[in-house]
């Protein structure tokens, strides 16, 4: 497959001294043959459904009714970040845990590109995600561990995130989630670099074949 477009969707306010960033860094620097595009959450934020924007998509999305000046203005921030994602062949989304789930602003990405007749629709009374041949990948850090024990089940982040991508139809879909962020050196010095070393393995095969 041809690589065309790579989009980086990231939410990393701690920057340089961000574990999930190192993990990113990572991915991004195993990328060929593709452009890149970044959207920085913490900067780009995204809108929340309110009142109006909510009245506004229901309209023209479920019920196919034109909009005026103001209304698409309203949603001109959602409709722009959708835009970008459907112009891109893969994306990474790499936020740290936060509440045993997804940063709020990575919440209102999702909610802000999953708009029905863009990523996804209903055909013959079933959903169907528009994503399909596209590629997504999920980094994401914590401080606590989910792979194995009594909090296995509080793990949020990187499953709801993946129901998100399954929804809108992605062909590939992967996850890392790096744990034990904050159970002591060592641990996370261990967990760190062998999700770092995943992701390179990730990068490899998905850009080798481009
Ligand atoms: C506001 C806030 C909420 C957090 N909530 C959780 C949580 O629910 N579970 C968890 O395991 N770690 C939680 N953490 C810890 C971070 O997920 C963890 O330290 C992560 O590796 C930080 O990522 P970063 O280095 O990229 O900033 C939280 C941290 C913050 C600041």
């Amino acid at each position: 497959m041809k690589m065309t477009k790579t989009l980086i969707v990231k939410y990393t306010p701690r920057n340089e001294r961000s574990s999930t960033k190192k993990m990113l860094d990572a991915f991004v620097s195993g990328i060929k043959n593709s452009e890149i595009e970044e959207i920085d959450l913490t900067k780009d934020v995204p809108d929340l459904f309110l009142e109006k924007n909510l009245a506004a998509y229901i309209h023209r999305n479920y019920l196919g009714e034109e909009l005026d000046d103001e209304q698409k203005k309203i949603l001109s921030k959602m409709d722009r970040m959708t835009k970008q994602l459907k112009s891109a062949d893969v994306v990474v989304v790499a936020y740290p845990m936060n509440n045993f789930s997804m940063p709020a602003p990575v919440k209102a990405w999702f909610d802000s590109v999953m708009l029905k007749g863009e990523t996804w629709a209903v055909k013959d009374g079933k959903y169907l995600g528009l994503m399909g041949g596209k590629k997504a990948l999920a980094l994401v850090s914590a401080g606590g561990m989910y792979d194995q024990g009594p909090m296995t089940s509080w793990e949020h982040a990187l499953s709801l995130t993946k129901v998100e991508f399954q929804f809108m139809g992605y062909s590939d879909i992967r996850g890392i989630l790096a744990g034990g962020m904050n159970a002591g050196e060592d641990t996370k010095n261990t967990n760190l670099k062998q999700s770092i070393s995943q992701v390179r393995q990730i990068a490899q095969q998905w850009y080798s074949e481009a």
